[in-house]
């Protein structure tokens, strides 16, 4: 499978990459070793050692310098191999350096040519801010392709049948639709009229639990699979203006041809105090419970039923809510065309 490879790909949580720590992470089949060097700032380097392929995740961070730990080779953050135990070290054993970036609790990768590596590039997750929202955050590893990720996400109509209980409503699929693109990104919308949500989502959006709602369910996608769902409700008939729109950030990343990493956060406005911050905390809770028992299951084995079959050649059936997928996904496979045209 051919990745694009000039574009940013989220690596983690900016938490996970911690203090005198290596972090090592397989991002688009490849193994990448996470540091902060001795300013903080986050590093990335091919975790797998020239000499003979040992992880460097297995290794050790000594000042700003990661040393192998099979026989001592150390690497400063260009990559340079800058110690050896038995002598000079080698000028040939260079290893790769990634760009990357610390922006909106998460930290970025770009996987392709440095030089093109634009930080202006970043989408805008501005939500997602620490300064600007209290945020629950959580991650999963799933066992299936980044493209059943985006599909799952701007396809929300599932929720009326794999989260009966949990995020959806029998009003859904009676509900309005509609997509639209809007230069390289792509928006999936869809407004549900007069459902009574779970007591959850109800205290999440700020209405009435049990009482009938109209709620609307916005979905942002970028390439390659950086997506954000801004969502709320308002008692039912009432504009939408009466209501609160609560952000959830969904952010995939190739681990593998056929598993992903999926980091998502929830966002309450700062200004919501203590208050703000709790709800952060007991939503993500919440949220985990439906994605990893109804949505990873169902992923995980759409995977072993695709196998190792590439999902963009083949022949799917069809519904109205594929739409906005089905062009997000020729929008991202047209950049990846371009870009193996150019190489
Ligand atoms: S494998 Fe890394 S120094 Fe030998
Ligand atoms: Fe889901």
């Amino acid at each position: 499978m051919a990745y694009l490879r000039n574009s940013w790909y989220v690596a983690g949580w900016d938490h996970e990459v911690a203090e005198e720590k290596l972090l090592s992470r397989r991002i688009l089949g490849e193994l990448i070793i996470f540091f902060r060097d001795s300013e903080g700032q986050v590093k990335a380097l091919q975790g797998v050692c020239p000499h003979r392929f040992a992880p460097l995740g297995r290794g050790v961070l000594d000042g700003d310098v990661v040393k192998c730990g099979y026989h001592g080779l150390g690497f400063d953050s260009t990559g340079a191999c800058v110690h050896n135990p038995f002598g000079s070290p080698p000028k040939a054993m260079k290893i790769r350096p990634y760009p990357v970036i610390e922006k909106y609790s998460a930290i970025w990768i770009w996987m392709g040519d440095e030089d093109k590596a634009d930080a202006s590039l970043v989408p805008d997750f501005s939500f997602n801010d620490p300064e600007q929202a209290w945020i629950g955050k959580g991650y999963m590893n799933v066992k299936a392709s980044y493209e059943l990720e985006i599909e799952n996400i701007l396809d929300l109509s599932h929720i009326q049948f794999l989260h009966p209980t949990t995020l959806g409503s029998g009003q859904v699929s009676e509900g309005h639709y509609e997509w639209k693109q809007d230069g390289e990104v792509i928006w999936s919308n869809r407004d549900v009229y007069g459902e009574v949500m779970t007591d959850e989502l109800s205290v999440a959006m700020g209405v009435e639990p049990g009482a009938k709602v109209d709620r609307w369910i916005n979905v942002r996608w970028h390439a390659p699979a950086s997506m954000a769902i801004f969502a709320g409700a308002v008692a039912s008939s009432r504009p939408k203006s009466e209501g609160r729109e609560t952000p959830t950030t969904h952010l995939f990343t190739p681990e593998t041809e056929t598993s992903s990493h999926y980091w998502y956060a929830i966002c309450f406005p700062k200004a919501m105090g203590p208050m703000g911050e709790a709800m952060a905390n007991e939503q993500v809770e919440f949220l985990k419970m439906p994605f990893e028992t109804e949505d990873l299951p169902m992923l995980e084995d759409q995977q072993i039923n695709i196998g190792d079959r590439e999902f963009r050649t083949m022949k799917l059936g069809w519904l109205p809510g594929d739409a906005a997928g089905a062009r997000a996904r020729n929008i991202l496979y047209g950049k990846i065309d371009e870009e193996a045209g150019a190489a």
